[in-house]
């Protein structure tokens, strides 16, 4: 009696002293992305700190069903939305760390920064115009009203990592890495380049690969479950800026699992020879930029 209990205090503490190294050396590990963050106003002057919180911390929300449902459709958007969507990635392929990271297309802004007009569109279009955009190009797909619960609980996760925001502020880190955008593509290179370092987990034909049960564990490139050439991706410099500082997913880790970041002329060569391929037409491409000029790395 007495040696078990001895056995199974000494074997919760060594859980526990496991669970606490584990979580001093990797401590992001699940969802790698910046801890604290400067708060700005709308000139620059530093209001305070950003922490981003974790899951974990969803369960005490006064609305922590709607959040939980957005954090997993964000995640799981291909299996859980297959009305809405018309290919087989999840929101969270290109927002990194469930939005989380720093140059990986994080939602932490997102919250605040609507309604405001955009360029693409040439309207003033607010959070939920926003994600329809992106449901309609990166996904492929189809919008969903603004009042779906699904809609919802998506704007309640972004909401909720937006939280303690001031009006007009703004937390420190950009969406996007900054890519020098004078660089010729040379997409002869970059299809060299994509075989060595990318093939391997986004195939050989850019076509990705599933898991045992059937999703996507690492998302496609091209072809016709990809996003369509109206997505933001779809364009040269902005698909290269997120694989410089995004790709391979531990790139910007610290080591032993991160690795250098690429140079640019790499990350662009590389770009120009995904974005290129075949991918879906975009019905409404005809409508974009209408009343601004369009980027020179436009598709169309
Ligand atoms: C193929 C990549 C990709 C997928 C998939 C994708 N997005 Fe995006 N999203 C982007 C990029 C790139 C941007 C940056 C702006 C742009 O398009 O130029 C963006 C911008 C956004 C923004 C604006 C953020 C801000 O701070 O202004 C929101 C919100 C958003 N996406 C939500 C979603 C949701 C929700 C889904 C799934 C339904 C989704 N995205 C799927 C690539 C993607
Ligand atoms: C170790 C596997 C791995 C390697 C190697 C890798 N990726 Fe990825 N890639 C992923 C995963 C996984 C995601 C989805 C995001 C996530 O879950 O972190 C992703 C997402 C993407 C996306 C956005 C989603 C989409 O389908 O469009 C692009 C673009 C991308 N990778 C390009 C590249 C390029 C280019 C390279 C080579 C330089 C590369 N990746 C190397 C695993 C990998």
């Amino acid at each position: 009696m007495m040696r078990w209990a001895v056995a199974l205090a000494g074997g919760a503490l060594l859980a526990a002293l496991a669970v606490a190294g584990y979580r001093h050396l990797y401590p992001d590990l699940d969802a790698p992305m910046a801890r604290t963050m400067a708060i700005l106003d709308a000139r620059g002057t530093v209001l305070g700190q950003y922490r981003t919180p974790s899951a974990e911390e969803i369960r005490g929300l006064p609305n922590a069903d709607s959040v939980m449902l957005g954090r997993r459709l964000l995640n799981e958007t291909a299996r859980l939305l297959p009305d809405n969507v018309g290919n087989a990635l999840n929101c969270n392929a290109c927002h990194m760390a469930e939005g989380k990271r720093p140059l990986g297309n994080h939602y932490l802004n997102a919250g605040s920064r609507y309604p405001r007009y955009m360029p693409r569109p040439g309207r003033e279009i607010d959070l939920a115009d926003r994600i329809n955009g992106c449901l309609q190009r990166s996904m492929n797909g189809r919008p969903l009203a603004k009042d779906a619960p699904a809609m919802v609980a998506m704007l309640d996760y972004m909401h909720w990592l937006n939280r303690g925001l001031v009006p007009g502020s703004r937390v420190a880190g950009l969406t996007e890495g900054p890519i020098d955008s004078t660089l010729s593509p040379d997409p002869a290179r970059g299809q060299v380049l994509y075989a060595a370092q990318c093939a391997a987990c986004h195939g050989a034909q850019g076509e990705g690969q599933r898991d045992a049960s059937g999703d996507m564990a690492f998302p496609p490139l091209w072809g016709d479950d990809s996003f369509n050439i109206g997505a933001g991706m779809a364009r040269l410099y902005k698909a290269a800026a997120f694989v410089k500082h995004n790709m391979p997913p531990a790139a910007t880790l610290e080591p032993p699992l991160g690795q250098a970041v690429m140079a640019d002329q790499d990350a662009v060569d590389i770009a120009a020879y995904f974005t290129a391929q075949p991918r879906p037409d975009f019905a409404g491409k005809g409508k974009d930029w209408q009343h601004d000029p369009k980027p020179k790395d436009a598709r169309y």
